[in-house]
């Protein structure tokens, strides 16, 4: 059975001090929730890593990612942060090829290649993110671009290391504008990028794989989006920073 996941990606937002305030939060109103049933697991900046990874050790069913790693596995890179570094800090998750990496940063499938790789080395698990453009759907490529993101930057991995990876949907289009996928676009994609996984590592690996949709994910369309047969939960961004909606999206598995 493949993991059902909602993860809060908090991007460049929270002070030390509220990031903790709003992980008091989520953990009180989700103390009813039985802890197996969605694995949570908040992505917050570099600097509160270790801060949060501490206030969740105790708490069943919560875990930790970090937002980006560097490619290399250590040295003089100033200002960077490695994959060793991340899981030192109990983190145990780390997103790899977000689409604002891959257009304010220029991170290429190659390069998010090598990011996959030392994450893997240093026991991470890779949030991998792929998803077309706003042009790429409307000039109807959204399929082909998203087989070359797998085929360059995933493809590679043997399949005990395939099986280890989340992969998260998030069509640039959907992020942060306020406009969803369908349901109907969501489970299309989902079940196409799950039909590459079976083509290249058979169909336990593609089977136990969870996939994940982000893009503007609400408590209003959490629900439908989750009823999908191939989508496994959310990667969300602005809704994961207030509790009331991030706690409602969780619930959403549940009703
Ligand atoms: P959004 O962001 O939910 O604010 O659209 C999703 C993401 O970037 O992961």
């Amino acid at each position: 059975m493949r993991k059902k996941i909602v993860a809060g990606n908090w991007k460049m937002n929270k002070s030390l001090s509220q990031g903790l305030q709003l992980i008091d939060e989520i953990i009180a109103a989700t103390s009813d929730l039985p802890s197996n049933s969605v694995l949570k697991i908040i992505a917050p900046p570099y600097t509160h890593l270790a801060s949060v990874s501490e206030k969740l050790k105790s708490v069943t069913g919560f875990a930790v990612a970090a937002q980006n790693c560097h490619h290399m596995p250590n040295g003089a890179f100033t200002g960077e942060v490695s994959a060793e570094m991340i899981k030192s800090t109990g983190a145990n998750y780390v997103i790899i090829g977000h689409s604002e990496r891959r257009q304010y940063f220029g991170e290429n499938d190659t390069l998010l290649a090598q990011k996959v790789n030392v994450a893997l080395a240093n026991n991470l698990i890779p949030i991998f993110c792929i998803g077309e453009n706003g042009d790429e759907r409307k000039t109807n490529q959204h399929l082909e671009v998203v087989k070359k993101q797998l085929k360059e930057a995933l493809f590679h991995l043997t399949p005990i290391d395939f099986s280890k990876l989340v992969i998260a949907y998030e069509p640039v289009w959907a992020i942060g504008t306020g406009v969803t996928a369908t349901s109907h676009q969501a489970q299309g994609m989902h079940n196409y990028i799950r039909s590459e996984i079976n083509k290249k590592y058979g169909k336990d690996i593609s089977e136990n794989t969870s996939i994940l949709y982000g893009g503007s994910c609400n408590p209003q369309n959490a629900q439908e989006l989750f009823a999908c047969l191939d989508v496994d939960g959310g990667l969300i961004g602005g809704a994961s920073l207030k509790t009331t909606d991030f706690v409602s999206i969780i619930n959403s598995f549940a009703n």
